[in-house]
């Protein structure tokens, strides 16, 4: 698997360093909440940043699962955010907080974002670990960034290709040849 690397990207140390600021930062901006935050996580690619995240964070939390399908099978492209299932608490009147791994065309974020909203929570909030700043929409905000990369499709580290590459210890770029042409 590691063969299929061509470049890592962000490696493993520099991902634990910048995952242990995000986390005092959350600390800080949370550090008034009495009755805890709710993480809402976007499923599959969010779940090893989300482990090594609420590992460092102080207060009470929740976590809430919501699935959405855009880049199905081999493809690097999206075609369209669907929400395939949420099991979420009670969001009314909480303070939230949505946890992606990528910020890149914006329709898995704004879809999330859209549902956790009819729910009325309190305030939400956004962090993502990954931002492409050239595809996001300026009109997207996210409240938290770990890292601003390149156009590239990147895998490891929760984000996958295909299903697979999750798995990688660091963010890297697979070998042009592994990603299927389309037309
Ligand atoms: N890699 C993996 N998944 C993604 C990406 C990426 O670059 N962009 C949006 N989903
Ligand atoms: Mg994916």
């Amino acid at each position: 698997m590691q063969d299929d690397v061509s470049k890592v990207i962000i490696s493993e140390t520099a991902i634990r360093d910048r995952v242990a600021a995000l986390a005092d930062e959350l600390a800080r901006r949370y550090a008034d909440t009495s009755d805890g935050i709710i993480l809402v996580t976007i499923l599959a690619g969010s779940v090893i940043f989300l482990a090594d995240l609420i590992r460092r964070l102080p207060m009470k939390m929740r976590i809430g699962l919501i699935t959405v399908t855009s880049y199905p099978g081999a493809t690097t492209r999206s075609h369209g955010a669907i929400l395939a299932s949420a099991s979420l608490p009670d969001l009314r009147g909480r303070d939230v907080l949505i946890i992606d791994d990528i910020l890149d065309s914006g329709g898995t974020l704004r879809l999330v974002q859209d549902q956790v909203r009819r729910a009325e929570p309190r305030r939400v909030t956004t962090a993502v670990l990954l931002r492409k700043k050239a595809n996001a929409p300026a009109n997207l905000p996210v409240d938290f960034v770990g890292f601003d990369i390149e156009g590239e499709f990147v895998v490891g580290y929760g984000l996958d290709y295909n299903g697979l590459y999750r798995n990688l210890p660091y963010i890297g770029v697979l070998k042009p040849d592994l990603y299927e042409a389309e037309s």
